[in-house]
């Protein structure tokens, strides 16, 4: 299907504030190293992936939890004034806002530890009450990530109506619950994520096996762009050449895009290209969202 069509984009993940250390070099285990600059952004996978779905130009809500405390509060105002629906996002006052402390070397690459705080608080209960709220409909994608509970999964595929798709970002890698036959969801992982869920470091091959567990897998290579496997297929999507300078959010830009593309009623073949895309765009600035990505980007990064 490559119509258009007026579906939303309904996140469900986690909300953070990024502490940004800019290290010469990722410690290994045991090693002490000291960091050359620091920052301060906003972050959270399920955050990120709204932000990117919002830049797209498709109706965007996230479902989340944060503190009552001041990085709580900044994190709701920044995601209002990316046009992300916030309605359904509770405030916690019992738990600070997440936090994650995201080291990038000068290559770009990142190691990230998440201090969940509030994140670890959304309950089903509250994704039930925020999908009775939000109403899910035909054509709408619902996004979720590993950063909150996975008990909010099961939830997510009770309330998935007819016609609506399901995205599921299983980052990080944890154990995947036995999805419902007629609700499984399609897998978003990196080739480290893939290799933790399957066992196999053939990506390729690791892309089929999640594929058949689930309704159809992507499996993104960082430089190398991305697999897509669904219906006993698995296609290599390039990605283009850029600078890298920080490969933070790339995921969740490639999943924000991912989702608002599948909204917009493009195949999944077609989503993934313009993913792919995005996901390069993310790498050319500092920050997970530093490099947001709208159509306009993406139209003058085809015509390079
Ligand atoms: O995927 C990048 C994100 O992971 C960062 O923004 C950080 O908050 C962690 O959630």
């Amino acid at each position: 299907m490559n119509g258009i069509s007026d579906g939303r984009v309904l996140a469900v993940g986690s909300v953070n504030i990024d502490r940004l250390l800019r290290c010469p070099v990722l410690p290994s285990a045991g090693e002490t190293v000291l960091v050359t600059s620091t920052g301060e952004a906003f972050g959270g996978k399920g955050a990120n992936q709204a932000v990117a779905a919002a830049a797209m130009g498709v109706v965007t809500h996230l479902v989340a939890k944060v503190g009552g405390d001041a990085d709580g509060l900044k994190a709701l105002a920044d995601l209002r004034s990316a046009s992300v629906g916030v309605d359904t996002v509770i405030v916690d006052v019992s738990a600070p806002t997440g936090q994650a402390l995201v080291m990038v070397d000068p290559d770009g690459e990142n190691s990230i530890a998440v201090i969940a705080g509030a994140n670890a608080l959304l309950s089903s209960e509250d994704v039930t009450d925020a999908l009775t709220v939000l109403q899910p409909r035909a054509h709408d994608v619902i996004l979720t990530s590993g950063e909150v509970p996975a008990s909010c999964l099961p939830t997510v595929a009770a309330c998935l109506p007819p016609g609506a798709r399901w995205v599921h970002n299983a980052a990080p890698a944890g154990p995947l619950p036995a999805w419902p036959a007629d609700r499984r969801p399609l897998l978003v992982v990196n080739e480290v994520e893939a290799r933790q869920l399957t066992g196999t470091a053939d990506a390729r091959a690791a892309a089929r096996t999640l594929a058949e567990a689930a309704d159809g897998a992507v499996v993104t290579l960082g430089g190398e762009g991305a697999l897509v496997a669904e219906e006993g297929h698995c296609a290599h999507i390039p990605a283009p050449a850029v600078t890298v300078v920080d490969t933070t959010g790339a995921g969740d830009t490639f999943c924000g895009t991912l989702a608002a593309e599948l909204a917009r009623g493009r195949s999944l073949a077609l989503a993934a290209v313009t993913a792919v895309d995005a996901g390069a765009f993310a790498v050319t600035a500092l920050g997970a969202r530093g490099a947001l990505p709208r159509p306009r980007d993406l139209a003058r990064m085809r015509t390079r």
